[in-house]
């Protein structure tokens, strides 16, 4: 918490005011409270800015070694938990600037030469967004390694697949969990593009028009990394469409791992107990001694309202906005701080937790035996006889009923049984009805085939080490 001393006199802005603010004004309109998480970054530009003012000699050289140094003290003592921040001082910006000028003196004044705190700000999200998709890139590729190397020993681990969540055709668990390394794969993707348009440098735009002195834009733009430069100086200060982009990214990988988790709580569940969640990532219940609850899954799946929440606020938020810099702006830090956090406590949690997964094999080869999972390959086995495929669908539906009617397996019918719906059915189709003879049939890219899911592993494993 800020300090909540109003003075009018500690404020960079009263020129032309005869009234202090309000107090709750005050506390209204102030965002330290929530933007001095930007401290580094914002510290970090202001350095670049006085380089830049040094270097087309705007300022001379002993001053700006004065702003460098008065600024790293200052970050110093920040990281320290010794620096006070103040309301009546508004935000991020304006406490650190004061405290420059309390530090070295008049000199500490001419840091906001060429600059306002709408490039400013702009300058500083982008910096934290930059950072924080590092970060995120880093734990979503670790969660992938976690699941292909997961999938690697599942290969052959035949499991049923479901349409409608009733067993269609057999698949294997391997299988299964690269399907959502594809899916993290495109997510991956959508970050690193989006980081593209985040890296672009707002600074130079100033309030909004540009700056009358001779800046260089491109020293610092160099200084800090940045790919590109706005350029536009109205568009530079105003849009905050890199964070919308950025949350809809973070909604969309939410989505992915919100369904994944409603199949952990699903196969967790007694009714399916295709694997168990690790001791260390469930809870117990107070009143139900045999609980064990998959709490993980069932957290990251009720994240995702939240993100989704924070994508409709930034939406909202800039919706009606006139150009150029408007104070609603303000309002885009906390629902992209509370995005960056959310996903990256759900990545963490979610890579951590998959190694911990046990897979009940037994059960799951059980389940795939049970729904007549191979009768598709009997209507295909039909057609390579010469059986039209709307011809063959009709006979096996016959011999599923009658497989339902005795409760058996198609595996289990006599070719005698079998063969009262088409004399093309040979003794060779009990190769095709096992669970084994469905999986490895699938044999082409993308195919459920363990050879097939082998070089998918491979494929990925190779991008994912890059
Ligand atoms: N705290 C403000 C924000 O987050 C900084 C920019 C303020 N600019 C201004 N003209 N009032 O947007």
């Amino acid at each position: 918490m800020a300090d909540k001393n109003n003075s009018n006199s500690s404020k960079l802005w009263t020129g032309r005011f005869n009234a202090p603010t309000d107090s709750f004004v005050e506390a209204f309109t102030a965002s330290v409270d929530f933007d001095q998480r930007m401290y580094q970054q914002d510290i970090r530009g202001s350095i670049a800015h006085a380089n830049m003012l040094a270097q087309v000699q705007v300022i001379s050289d002993s001053e700006r070694d004065l702003i460098v140094q008065g600024l790293t003290a200052i970050l110093e003592e920040i990281k320290a938990g010794d620096f006070v921040w103040s309301i009546p001082l508004e935000d991020v910006h304006m406490n650190i600037e004061s405290a420059l000028t309390k530090k070295i003196g008049l000199v500490g004044k001419k840091l906001h030469t060429g600059r306002s705190r709408n490039d400013q700000v702009a300058t500083d999200i982008r910096l934290y967004l930059r950072d924080e998709i590092d970060c995120i890139m880093k734990e979503l590729t670790r969660l992938q390694m976690a699941l292909v190397d997961l999938a690697a020993s599942q290969t052959e681990t035949i499991m049923p697949g479901f349409t409608h969540l009733q067993t269609a055709q057999p698949v294997t668990f391997g299988h299964h969990l690269m399907a959502w390394v594809e899916n993290l794969k495109r997510d991956s993707e959508r970050l690193l593009d989006c980081r593209k348009r985040v890296n672009s440098m707002p600074l130079g735009a100033a309030a909004l028009a540009g700056t009358s002195y001779p800046i260089d834009r491109v020293f610092t733009a160099e200084q800090l990394g940045f790919d590109q430069i706005a350029g536009n100086s109205l568009d530079a200060v105003s849009d905050r469409d890199f964070a919308i982009e950025f949350t809809s990214f973070a909604s969309i990988l939410m989505m992915h791992l919100s369904r994944f988790s409603e199949e952990l709580v699903l196969w967790s569940s007694a009714q399916f107990q295709f694997i168990e969640l690790g001791d260390s990532f469930c809870t117990g219940s107070s009143i139900m001694p045999q609980k064990k609850n998959p709490d993980v899954p069932e957290l990251v799946r009720g994240k995702s309202g939240r993100i989704y929440g924070h994508l409709m606020a930034l939406l909202t938020l800039m919706k009606s906005q006139p150009l150029a810099y408007n104070k609603d702006n303000q309002e885009d830090k906390e629902p992209l701080f509370d995005t960056v956090d959310t996903l990256k406590g759900c990545l963490k949690v979610y890579a951590d937790m998959i190694p911990h997964i046990n897979v009940n094999k037994e059960i799951m080869y059980r389940a795939a035996k049970k729904g007549y999972s191979t009768a598709t390959d009997l209507a295909d086995y039909l057609v390579r006889k010469g059986i039209a495929f709307r011809d063959a669908h009709e006979i096996v539906g016959k011999a599923v009923r009658l497989g339902i009617e005795s409760k058996r397996d198609l595996s289990e019918l006599s070719l005698v049984e079998l063969q009262q719906f088409s004399d093309k059915i040979a003794q060779d189709v009990y190769q095709i009805l096992t669970l084994e003879g469905s999986v490895n049939a699938r044999q082409h890219l993308g195919g459920c085939a363990p050879v097939q899911v082998q070089q998918a592993i491979e494929r990925e494993k190779q991008r994912l080490k890059k």
